[in-house]
């Protein structure tokens, strides 16, 4: 079986459609904590298990002999790490064939605090000595764009890092359909894959986009630190996670997130959704 973990979030819930593209329903199953909201799933005819990464014994009937595990990193800080761990033990326990996990793009390389979680995973799974194949994420596109009707009615996007600092982002689509492409394909065992957007594009490329589809004129407007954070509470992001965002920004600033590598359309056997189609999407959805 190939089993998806997460697979009622935003990212599994993709990476489970493309599945059904790839296999047939009855050699693919979810993990989920709440198996009411796997509906989808279900109603395919996919098998549902039920586990909570924070409860180890509820794993125990997660995975089996030869099963290809996606495990979806957690949206947790602090307690992911944990649950990751309660996951790779469990998948060792049942002996799968493949555990596939999605990292960070970068992997050991980034500096960043999100980065840690996923570095302390890998090095987990190497040392479990399972089969593994890392899927390095980079940046959703869609950490911008969902941002799209706050940035309209500013005019502005705002950040702490320099305009012309660059990210290659892909969707979440595209992320969802290359994991998609390993659990279902060959060869993909002990593989390491830094995925990201074909083309790399920097915050005043993106405000100018926006403008282009805007209809308006948007800017990239670099504040302070403090700024910033101040402006991320009043959008009611809780106290604990704004050092977070702008040590990203940090990272992004950097140019951690700017990698271009070609592994996710060599995966996906496509070209990634280039940023304008997905702004276009967005505003579609949005109503503008
Ligand atoms: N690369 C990027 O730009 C980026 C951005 C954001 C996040 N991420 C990472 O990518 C992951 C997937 O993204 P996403 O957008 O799909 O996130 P998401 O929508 O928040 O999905 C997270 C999934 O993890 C599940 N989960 C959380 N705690 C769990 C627990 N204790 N036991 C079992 N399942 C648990 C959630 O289950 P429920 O549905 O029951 O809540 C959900 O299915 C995130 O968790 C995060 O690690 C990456």
């Amino acid at each position: 079986m190939i089993v998806v973990t997460g697979a009622t979030g935003q990212l599994g819930r993709l990476v489970v459609r493309h599945l059904l593209e790839l296999v047939p329903a009855d050699q693919l199953a979810v993990v989920v904590r709440d198996r009411a909201r796997a509906t989808h799933p279900a109603e395919h005819g996919i098998t549902v298990r039920t586990a909570d990464h924070d409860i180890p014994e509820s794993l125990i009937d997660a995975f089996q002999p030869g099963d290809r595990v996606l495990l979806v990193s957690g949206n947790q800080l602090g307690r992911r790490l944990a649950q990751h761990d309660a996951v790779i033990q469990a998948a060792k326990t049942a002996d799968v064939a493949l555990l596939a996990y999605t990292s960070i793009l970068g992997g050991p390389a980034t500096r960043f605090v999100i980065a840690d979680d996923h570095q302390a995973t890998e090095h987990a799974i190497e040392q479990s000595g399972l089969p593994f194949t890392f899927l390095r994420n980079g940046w959703y596109t869609e950490n911008y764009t969902t941002q799209l009707p706050h940035v309209l009615a500013r005019g502005t996007v705002i950040g702490t890092a320099d305009g012309h600092s660059r990210l290659a982002t892909a969707t979440r689509d595209d992320y969802a359909a290359a994991a998609a492409a390993v659990l279902a394909g060959t060869g993909h065992e002990n593989m390491t894959y830094e995925l990201s957007g074909d083309r790399s594009w920097s915050l005043h490329e993106y405000a100018a986009e926006l403008s282009r589809h805007a209809g308006e004129n948007i800017t990239y407007q670099q504040v302070s630190a403090v700024d910033y954070q101040r402006m991320l509470s009043a959008a009611g992001l809780p106290d604990a996670m704004l050092p977070v965002f702008v040590d990203t920004e940090d990272a992004i600033a950097r140019g951690e997130l700017a990698t271009v590598t070609g592994d996710l359309s060599r995966l996906i056997d496509r070209p990634t959704t280039p940023l304008p189609a997905a702004i276009k999407t967005q505003l579609a959805t949005a109503g503008q």
